[in-house]
């Protein structure tokens, strides 16, 4: 049964589109900043082999399966899967899938804004030249000044959220395209040359064995369950942004390639990202694990103080880092912002207000956790850890979960083929991922969480 719904708010204009798009929505922050401190969290080698597999194994098939259902349904997660279970009669509340998207979108917003407030920060930091030659105590110093001054983060936070909307409220073709097309593939080469300074610094072979030589006694439940979110973070998993860039996908672009380039761009820059980082915190003598969230913020200016050009490599860098969270940001809030356009009728730009202010609002929870209310803890973490906690590990994995369930077992065998348009073989590969291995290996993980099997 071939499908002809249309998406009322337009379609890319090529397969390039899209994938840059979903691309530009992969890597982001997730990449550059949480990748490595998540590693250097979970004790490296080892987090970083078990996030591969996650990947390749979990991820991979999940981005086909949330693709293909964006595309099918035409609409924002909450409708599209209200279509889709009409289409395969099965029961409305699959809907629920998207209003746990929508959420879990909004609560990632909340933290992402305020990582990509510092990357806007420094880039006024670089350009002003404070990073020549500074020591590890002063870039470490000035990272804390600026999280302790909730002030100045809300300036940076308001700034980045107004530039989501800017976007957003601009719509699929003038606003998101324009936005990846030429500033992706910078990026990439700007992290290969920050990776080729670090190959020549003393660290280098500790920070290759520490990211690469995996020592699996470091393995515990924790760990697994880490690694499994940050795949689906990664991945722009899990609360149906990729299902609503699918939705504006053309019937022609096969979605299983794009899927594995989007996959291998994806984890190809978050490696080569750790390549360039973990070699200087070694060269300076410092615990990767000591670094937290603030980690790429506290290393890379000593780097950029020391190199040649460094100020303008620097500058460039955190300019492009910025342009990587802008795309990805927007792909959190386009969701909700399609599903207040369809559900009630507002103009895109009100639309994207309402959903822009929304994330704002939730924001400045994470922001002044960082200092003010610094001490309010629940479960023995701060609003922003706990956001960032649940979000990710929590409801990204439980999405896709119910991604792979409604794609594997729920959805009737002519509409799967249909739209992926596989061989018989690569569907058999893709069926036995959505049904099985995805599956399972999310509930495996979460279960040896919560019961603790793994230790
Ligand atoms: N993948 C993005 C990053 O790595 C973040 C992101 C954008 C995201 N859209 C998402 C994460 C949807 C989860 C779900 O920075």
């Amino acid at each position: 049964m071939a499908n002809n719904r249309i998406s009322v708010h337009g379609q890319w204009s090529s397969r390039w589109a899209f994938i840059l798009a979903a691309t530009g929505s992969a890597v982001g922050l997730g990449n550059i900043w949480r990748f490595p401190y998540e590693t250097a969290e979970n004790g490296g080698g080892a987090f970083v082999v078990v996030y591969l597999v996650c990947i390749a194994l979990v991820g991979l098939p999940i981005l086909m399966a949330e693709t293909m259902m964006g595309r099918r349904g035409r609409q924002s997660p909450i409708n599209t899967m209200k279509a889709l279970a009409e289409e395969e009669r099965r029961g409305r509340y699959w809907q629920l899938l998207g209003v746990l998207g929508v959420a879990a979108g909004f609560l990632i917003l909340t933290f992402y804004s305020i990582v990509a407030g510092w990357t806007l920060a420094y880039v006024f930091r670089s350009i002003s030249g404070v990073f020549a030659r500074s020591s590890v105590a002063q870039t470490q110093e000035m990272f804390a000044t600026l999280v302790s001054d909730p002030e100045r983060m809300l300036a940076w936070h308001t700034i980045f959220i107004a530039m989501t909307v800017l976007v957003v409220s601009r719509g699929v073709k003038s606003g998101l395209e324009q936005a990846v097309r030429y500033l992706m593939p910078v990026l990439f080469l700007l992290v290969l040359v920050l990776a080729g300074y670090s190959l020549a610094t003393p660290g280098f072979s500790a920070a290759m064995s520490y990211l690469f030589k995996p020592d699996f006694s470091q393995i515990d439940n924790a760990t697994v369950l880490s690694a499994l979110g940050h795949a689906f973070f990664t991945l722009s998993l899990g609360m149906g942004a990729m299902m609503t860039y699918g939705s504006y996908l053309s019937q022609h672009t096969s979605i299983p390639k794009a899927s594995v380039s989007i996959a291998v761009i994806d984890t190809g820059v978050a490696l080569l990202a750790g390549i360039a980082i973990f070699p200087i915190v070694f060269t300076y003598g410092l615990q990767p694990e000591e670094g937290g969230p603030g980690l790429i913020f506290k290393i890379l200016p000593i780097a950029f103080g020391q190199m040649p050009y460094g100020r303008g490599i620097g500058f460039l860098f955190f300019v492009l880092l910025m342009f990587a969270a802008w795309t990805s940001a927007i792909s959190l809030l386009e969701p909700a912002t399609a599903w207040l356009v369809e559900r009630k009728g507002f103009t895109r730009v009100r639309a994207a207000m309402y959903t822009g202010l929304t994330a704002w609002v939730l924001g400045i929870g994470s922001l002044l956790s960082l200092n003010l209310w610094s001490n309010a803890k629940l479960f023995g973490m701060t609003f922003f850890e706990l956001v960032e906690y649940l979000s990710v590990n929590v409801m990204l994995p439980v999405g896709g979960l119910l991604v792979a369930v409604f794609a594997g077992w729920f959805m009737s065998r002519s509409s799967s083929y249909d739209e992926l348009k596989l061989n018989k073989y690569g569907y058999m590969v893709w069926k036995v991922g959505t049904r099985f291995v995805a599956p399972a290996g999310v509930i495996l993980i979460l279960l040896q969480k919560i019961f603790g099997f793994l230790g």
